[in-house]
């Protein structure tokens, strides 16, 4: 490991020596570790059923296809080098469509269509088009609804950009990394940045606005000169969002992230500094920082929301979807309900074999128990705000107020270590630790505490 202890400040290396601890990084609660079989078709049918005509859902469409494998990549993706396996894929995601399809009422308000992967541009851009027809009976397009695409900038066309405008896109949101060539060498990904460039001006010209990218620190050989490079070059193109990840190296999940050399991965001290030299050059190019590791310039509406306190997050990271129901598909898609999370399942070949038994591929998920609500939304409001008041959450849930009694033990001694701040029973984590926001919701983690699954990096 690399190793660039020096410069970082007393405080902030005791707590990262004190909570070096891998923990989850909470794009829902609990966590998709602790799904279980426990939920399957059945379940999942009588769940759909719940819902009410008019209501408010949002649709997720996995991709799990790309052209070629970055080293680092954690996303449930395969490497094809021909249309087939992709073209039979449609095939069966049209077939789970129409299956749930039926199952639904009428009239659905339909918030946010996210394509995710995977690269989605690896679609034929008649298959795109295909997927995302839905049903008019059942489904109605909010007039504000976002339809997003998660792209792959070194391998998207000029024709499936046009595509992706003629069909309504409304953001899009492309890898980038790191521009540094060393970087990009060492992970498998070269994309020089006039390709990013010209990319993002071709998006821009054919109507399509809203554009994120997604940045990794803590790959190998990023030093803070490089990353702070990496930011100066990508905000000349001004984004309107900037995801500026931690990379989560987890070969015990993912064996091909064994390519990656790990002596030449920054060690902790390394990785809080990357991430502080990011933070900090991020600000300074006028973005400001939502969340955990989320920046918008200053007039998106992702900012108003978290104004207004309307934010929230979900398999995205942090989103404006207002819509309480998720209706996942493809080949590991989790989507929700107010009952509970389900997983369809990640094998292809399970995947196939459900649906050309007309089962829907369900492989797990999880129902909510009402300490999971309850935590659930300690840590949801702990990860969009940085702050909760438990004596709002003691009161709504109309709970004995020993109930936090443990964590508030927890909490004292993160306080004394300086890491949050507390007042009466209201918990603040300060903006120069926000970094350590997961370990803080990591108290609250009902499930952490019996079962040892492995996470990411506390930082
Ligand atoms: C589905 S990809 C985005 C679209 C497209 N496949 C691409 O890479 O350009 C989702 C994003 O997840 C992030 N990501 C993937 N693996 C990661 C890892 N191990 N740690 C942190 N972030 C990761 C990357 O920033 C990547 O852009
Ligand atoms: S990072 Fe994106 S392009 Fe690279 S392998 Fe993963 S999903 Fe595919």
């Amino acid at each position: 490991m690399i190793k660039q202890s020096e410069a970082i400040d007393a405080c902030h290396k005791a707590l990262l020596d004190k909570y070096d601890r891998n923990v989850p990084r909470y794009t829902s609660y609990p966590t998709a570790t602790h799904f279980d079989s426990g939920v399957n078709e059945q379940i999942y049918h009588s769940w759909i059923s719940n819902l009410n005509k008019g209501d408010s859902v949002s649709l997720y469409f996995h991709i799990p296809f790309c052209q070629q494998l970055c080293w680092f990549c954690g996303c449930s993706t395969k490497i094809v080098k021909r249309y087939n396996p992709v073209q039979s894929y449609v095939e069966l995601l049209e077939k789970e469509k129409k299956l749930i399809t039926e199952l639904l009422p009428s009239s659905l308000d339909v918030r946010h269509i996210h394509f995710g992967g995977g690269s989605p541009n690896i679609l034929r851009c008649e298959d795109f088009s295909r997927i995302l027809k839905l049903s008019n009976e059942k489904f109605t397009l909010h007039k504000q609804a976002e339809i997003a695409v998660e792209v792959d900038p070194r391998t998207i066309s000029s024709q499936m950009i046009v595509t992706l405008a003629k069909e309504g896109v409304t953001r899009v949101s492309l890898g980038v990394q790191d521009v540094n060539l060393k970087v990009q060498k060492a992970i498998n990904r070269i994309q020089p940045y006039e390709k990013i460039q010209q990319v993002v001006d071709s998006f821009r010209l054919n109507g399509i606005e809203k554009i994120n990218f997604d940045l990794i620190y803590g790959l190998p050989y990023q030093s803070c000169e490089s990353i702070i490079h990496t930011i100066d070059l990508v905000s000349k193109l001004r984004p309107d969002r900037i995801s500026l990840f931690g990379y989560a190296h987890v070969p015990w999940m993912r064996r091909h992230q064994l390519l990656i050399n790990e002596t030449n991965l920054p060690d902790i001290y390394s990785r809080f500094q990357l991430y502080q030299s990011a933070v900090d050059r991020l600000k300074h190019q006028g973005y400001v920082q939502i969340g955990m590791d989320h920046f918008a310039l200053p007039d998106d509406e992702m900012l108003k929301a978290k104004n207004e306190k309307t934010l929230k997050r979900n398999f995205q990271g942090y989103t404006t979807d207002p819509a309480q129901v998720l209706l996942g598909f493809g080949a590991s898609s989790i989507g929700y309900t107010q009952e509970g999370y389900v997983q369809n399942t990640s094998a292809l070949k399970d995947y196939e074999l459900a649906l050309n038994q007309n089962r829907l591929p369900v492989s797990r998920g999880i129902q909510l128990s009402s300490d999971d609500l309850i935590r659930r939304e300690v840590i949801e409001t702990l990860m969009c705000y940085l702050e909760v008041n438990l004596e709002m959450v003691l009161a709504e849930y109309n709970l004995d107020p020993e109930f936090f009694s443990g964590e508030l033990i927890e909490l004292k001694t993160m306080e004394k270590a300086g890491l949050v701040r507390i007042k009466n029973l209201h918990i603040t984590i300060p903006a120069e630790n926000r970094v350590f926001v997961r370990s803080v919701c990591s108290l609250f983690d009902s499930f952490l505490k019996t079962n040892k699954a492995q996470h990411s990096l506390p930082v």
